[in-house]
């Protein structure tokens, strides 16, 4: 018999910011905006690896336009909470993007930098036209100006894991968005076991 769901929150967890159900209704919704601006037409998604994972995947199938996909990768964290320095892009993208419609889709807006830098990248390979598109913001947060044509949520300034978002690569399979117990935001607490 298949092992039944957990439904008690993750221990680690101090508190859900937002639950499957929440996040689920609002990637509907999310589709219904981007399918009130491409109308029926075809456009391509880049997604940033691996944060926005699970929303990419989740949103392109509330979709029904033709889509064309392609990741990039930029540096991340690492195991803190913090971003530190400028981000660089560790793998980049595939697809000829030149005179498309492009959606860049990332899990979190919050200092602006990674957004703004591939959004930059972005731009340089003329693309027909560019929008961006974000699960969270954490506006409080922002060092670059910059805003999303989408956003799923506003959350305040907290450190959150689950539904792709990670500390020290770990939590990304959480259903649900919650915010991290202080006493696990120290990669030093975890063994590599
Ligand atoms: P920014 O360049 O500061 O806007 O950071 C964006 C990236 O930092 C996101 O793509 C996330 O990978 C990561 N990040 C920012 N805030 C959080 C968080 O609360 N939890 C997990 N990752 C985060
Ligand atoms: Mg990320």
């Amino acid at each position: 018999m298949p092992a039944a769901k957990k439904t008690a929150m993750h221990p680690d967890l101090a508190e859900v910011l937002l639950t499957e159900a929440q996040i689920k209704a609002r990637v509907r919704a999310v589709a219904q905006e981007l399918k009130a601006v491409y109308g029926e037409g075809e456009f391509t998604i880049i997604s940033l690896i691996n944060g926005a994972v699970m929303f990419t995947a989740d949103l392109m199938r509330e979709i029904d336009n033709p889509i064309r996909l392609d990741c990039i990768r930029v540096s991340s964290y690492g195991s803190k909470t913090k971003s530190i320095g400028s981000p660089q892009v560790i793998y980049s993208l595939t697809l000829d993007i030149k005179d498309r419609h492009v959606l860049v889709i990332d899990d979190i807006l919050d200092t602006g930098k990674t957004l703004s830098l591939v959004s930059k990248l972005v731009r340089d390979l003329k693309p027909a036209s560019l929008r961006t598109c974000v699960l969270l913001d954490k506006k409080e947060r922002r060092e670059v100006k910059i805003e999303a044509d989408f956003v799923g949520f506003d959350i305040p300034n907290k450190f959150v894991v689950g539904y792709g978002l990670d500390f020290a690569e770990r939590y990304r399979n959480l259903p649900c968005i919650g915010v991290l117990k202080p006493e696990r935001q120290n990669a030093a607490s975890w063994s590599a076991s």
